[in-house]
């Protein structure tokens, strides 16, 4: 079997991380073609290295731009290579634009498409990656569901018949990586300069769109995380500093200390260090959740409910709508008592989805 796996952004590259590991116990043939939807080191090669993923077979070097002239450049130069290839399946991640042009790309020549984590529904229809996500299970041919929720949203969808449940494959990563931190094998966490590893912080990431494109929200979710009275590690995405920039908007004031994103195993590291998790990012809150910090999400939903039982999450969508001390109080709340449970697998998601794909190898239904 020849897959052929789309990946671009930096969430992806971590789910590839286990996906390629599970490739390299087969005989099977996978093919890496990354989009260069993220270029800067630190979202990109970071973890190529840190995670030991072969290079990229093939690079598209696209870079940014709008939604729809990014998306409409990688499907343009994916397809002479998704051609050229002719895989058994098309292997594309997640919820980014190059998902759904690795996608869009692949039905159109009667490739089959598999969709790894499909399922997931913020149901606010103003998230990019909500379009991306939804049109993506629609064309796929198979939908990898990580949850039992995710599969209960495609079953509403239709999609029932086209469905498997296969796991979370960022716990496989997460686990073994989170084992390598404890075991020494990582240097301390790099935290921005003013934060003491050793004494109690919050970890911070901030980069949707809806939280850092509004400048009156963005200034409203700086100006709380800054009042804090614990130190926090803002580890910011370039596009937090460009719209800061943009707008005028000092980063780094009060509590609030910023530094540059850094690699998958200093995130977990940083992670373990701290005393909970402030974030937009859909990963991070299932990295809080595994590693056993509390997580508060500056969001009105999120596509990992299984997060908030509990109490391990907590949605914040507007933290000035709080009394200040309740701000406060939930922010620095201590780790709850409840165990975590297992909905998001078992550590083995990754050998499951080779096997699936294997299963399942043959001619397109459209063929
Ligand atoms: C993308 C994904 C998002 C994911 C995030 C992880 C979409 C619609 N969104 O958002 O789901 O959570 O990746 O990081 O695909 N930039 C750089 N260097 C880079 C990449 C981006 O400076 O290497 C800056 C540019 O100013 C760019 C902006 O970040 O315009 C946004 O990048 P883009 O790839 O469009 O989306 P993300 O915000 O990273």
């Amino acid at each position: 079997m020849k897959v052929v796996s789309v990946v671009g952004a930096r969430p992806q590259l971590v789910k590839l991380a286990p996906i390629a590991a599970a490739f390299a116990r087969t005989d099977h043939q996978h093919v890496i073609v990354h989009t260069g939807q993220h270029y800067d080191v630190n979202l990109s090669d970071v973890f190529f290295s840190g995670l030991g993923i072969p290079d990229p077979d093939v690079h598209l070097g696209i870079g940014s731009g709008s939604h729809g002239a990014q998306t409409g450049r990688i499907l343009e130069a994916i397809d002479p290579v998704l051609a050229r290839e002719s895989p058994d399946w098309v292997l594309v991640y997640g919820d980014t634009n190059s998902t759904l042009a690795g996608a869009v790309s692949a039905v159109k020549q009667h490739l089959k498409v598999a969709h790894l984590e499909a399922g997931l529904r913020s149901f606010n229809r103003r998230m990019p990656e909500e379009h991306n996500r939804v049109l993506t299970d629609h064309a796929a041919d198979l939908l990898l569901a990580p949850t039992e929720e995710a599969l209960r949203h495609l079953a509403n969808e239709g999609l029932a018949e086209r469905s498997v449940l296969s796991g979370d494959v960022m716990v496989d990563v997460c686990l073994r990586v989170r084992d390598s931190v404890l075991a020494g094998e990582h240097p301390q966490p790099v935290l921005p300069a003013g934060v003491d590893p050793n004494e109690p912080y919050l970890l911070a990431t901030l980069h949707r769109a809806e939280n850092t494109d509004d400048p009156a929200r963005l200034a409203a979710l700086v100006e709380a995380l800054a009042g804090l009275p614990v130190p926090v590690a803002l580890l910011a995405h370039p596009r937090l500093v460009a719209k800061a920039q943009e707008q005028g908007l000092k980063l780094a004031q009060g509590a609030l200390h910023v530094g540059d994103p850094v690699g998958y195993a200093a995130m977990i590291a940083a992670v373990l260090g701290s005393v909970g998790v402030v974030t937009d990012s859909g990963g991070l809150q299932k990295e809080a959740y595994l590693l056993a910090r509390p997580c508060t999400t500056l969001r009105s939903e999120t596509e990992w409910l299984e997060t908030m039982a509990g109490d391990w999450n907590r949605l914040v969508p507007d933290p000035a709508l709080l009394d200040a001390d309740e701000w406060v109080r939930i922010a620095t709340r201590p780790s709850p008592d409840a165990p975590q449970g297992e909905p998001f697998g078992d550590g083995r998601a990754a050998d499951r989805v080779v096997e699936f794909l294997a299963e399942r190898a043959g001619p397109a239904a459209s063929a």
